[in-house]
């Protein structure tokens, strides 16, 4: 494992981040386990959940607590938590009540809008949910707490102010964002300088080898785009994490890339050109798409961009994992690089 000096403290930060998003509730508890010990194993120390993982799986069991319940039995079972950089968010929880399903149990993507429905960063949700998460995770303390949305609803000193008062009781250690624009980062990081309060020093958005389309449209998730990665080269104290770096799979030359929902936001000259040069590295390196990419990514340092390793089922983090091994030649990252239109 490769690691990287961050923080007031110069915390030593493992390359690869795990997400745990589907732990608890599409993976077993046995699966996720597994996974949480062979990622340590190898020296890993960076993981991340959230309050709302993953309530839209299953057929109306999951409430969204599962991952942080799960991470929460893992850490008293292996004495771990110390050990562990840990990332929740709060803000995107939802009350499961609200949920419209299908007959199935399925929630129904058609009527339901979780957007309308979520928690939000108000004075009062912040510390609450916090509370239950610290609870869920039998810990009494987050390295660092994301405002999983951008909520527009309620005046950002409103939402910052809360996130200071949490981190001056010792309850989270930094603070970011997660799904936010540029402007909004920049303009949230003004407001903690001007009032001493504690500032955004991470954020979270989508981001992959892959370009997206022109006029791509991710509703109110964010895709990191040039202007955030110009921004971070100025601003290397800000973290930068990529979360679904493999979107959902389509790196992976198969036949039904193009039926995954997240393809339409990338169906470019420019993605298929990326493809191709992508397929044909993984193959003169004896490797694979996914492995491809995540070691392009944590290859760069400028800005520097850390992946939150997606998976579904334990061969797939198995897979996904090997990632580490692979060790790009500067030819090779420049041909990545170049690669598209
Ligand atoms: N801040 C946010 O708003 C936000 C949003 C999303 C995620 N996250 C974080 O980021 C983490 C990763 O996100 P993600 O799950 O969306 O990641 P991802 O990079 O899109 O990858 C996850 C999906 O890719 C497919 N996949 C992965 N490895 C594979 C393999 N070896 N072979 C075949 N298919 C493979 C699987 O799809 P199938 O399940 O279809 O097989 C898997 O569910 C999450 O755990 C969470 O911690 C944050």
């Amino acid at each position: 494992m490769k690691y990287f000096e961050w923080g007031k403290e110069n915390q030593k930060v493992s390359t690869l981040c795990l997400g745990t998003m589907l732990m608890g509730s599409v993976m077993s508890k046995e699966e996720s386990f597994l996974a949480l010990d062979d990622f340590v194993s190898r020296g890993g120390n960076f993981i991340d959940t959230a309050n709302n993982y993953a309530w839209w799986t299953g057929t109306g069991q999951n409430t969204g607590e599962e991952s942080e319940t799960l991470l929460g039995e893992w850490f008293k079972s292996r004495g771990s938590r110390d050990k562990i950089i840990l990332v929740s968010k709060v803000g995107a929880g939802i009350d499961p009540k609200t949920v419209l399903r299908n007959p199935d149990g399925t929630v129904d993507w058609n009527r339901y809008d979780p957007w309308k429905n979520y928690q939000g960063l108000g004075k009062d949700t912040i510390p609450k949910a916090v509370d239950s998460s610290l609870k869920r995770l039998k810990t009494d303390y987050l390295d660092i707490c994301l405002a999983h949305i951008d909520c527009r609803s309620i005046p950002l000193e409103e939402t910052l102010a809360a996130f200071d008062l949490l981190a001056r009781q010792g309850k989270i250690r930094h603070v970011g964002a997660s799904n936010m624009q540029t402007w909004r980062l920049e303009e949230a990081r003004q407001i903690s300088r001007q009032n001493g309060w504690a500032p955004y020093e991470v954020i979270q958005n989508e981001y992959s080898y892959l370009r997206p389309r022109q006029n791509a449209d991710f509703g109110n998730f964010n895709h990191t785009g040039p202007d955030l990665m110009d921004y971070l080269k100025a601003r290397p104290e800000v973290l930068n994490m990529a979360y679904s770096p493999l979107l959902k799979g389509i790196l992976l030359n198969n036949a039904n890339r193009e039926s995954v929902y997240l393809w339409k936001q990338f169906d470019s000259n420019d993605t298929r050109q990326r493809l191709e040069t992508l397929s044909r590295i993984a193959r003169e390196t004896g490797s694979n798409e996914n492995r491809i990419a995540l070691a392009w990514m944590m290859a760069r340092t400028e800005p520097r961009i850390v992946p939150v390793l997606g998976f579904s089922r334990l061969e797939q983090y198995m897979d996904n994992i090997q990632s580490m091994e692979v060790e790009l030649t500067s030819g090779q990252i420049k041909e990545l690089d170049s690669a598209g239109e």
